[in-house]
């Protein structure tokens, strides 16, 4: 009799499952390729399918670079006090029906969840 431990070692069954393990994992891997985000290289803003992008990249990038947007994350109630605080004293106008669409664009793919903040203090 051989130990346990050899006839698990050497059976062709154990090699097919970590051969199909290791498929599964290359599989999901090549996956997750697929889902990075493709940036504009002009601009530096991630493209998204719905093409809000370019709605941001006309209101949002006339007075500064789009890197004050994305090097930070904010949730959407905090996006919209930035705006604020710039229309009431950077002279940013008003953004009517694209106000929604710049703000969903902005908390979805420069969200709170990515752990950074804005250097200057909250309004009060
Ligand atoms: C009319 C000019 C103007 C436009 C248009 C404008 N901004 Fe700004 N924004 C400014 C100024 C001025 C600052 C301050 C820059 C600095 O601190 O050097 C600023 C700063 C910022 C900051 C950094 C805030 C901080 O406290 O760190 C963010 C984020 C930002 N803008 C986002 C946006 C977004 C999003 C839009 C489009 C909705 C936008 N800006 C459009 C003028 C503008």
């Amino acid at each position: 009799m051989r130990p346990a431990g050899t006839l698990l070692r050497s059976s062709p069954w154990l090699r097919l499952v970590t051969t199909f393990a290791t498929t599964i994992i290359i599989a999901t891997g090549a996956h997750a390729q697929d889902d990075v985000q493709e940036i504009d290289s002009v601009s530096g803003l991630i493209i998204d399918d719905a093409k809000r992008w370019q709605v941001v990249r006309v209101h949002c990038t006339a007075c500064h670079s789009a890197k004050l947007i994305t090097q930070i994350g904010l949730d959407r109630s905090a996006w919209e006090e930035t705006v604020r605080w710039m229309q009431e004293e950077q002279g940013l106008w008003l953004l009517g029906k694209d106000e929604p669409k710049i703000l969903d664009y902005l908390s979805e793919h420069y969200g709170a969840q990515r752990g950074t903040r804005l250097k200057r203090k909250n309004l009060d």
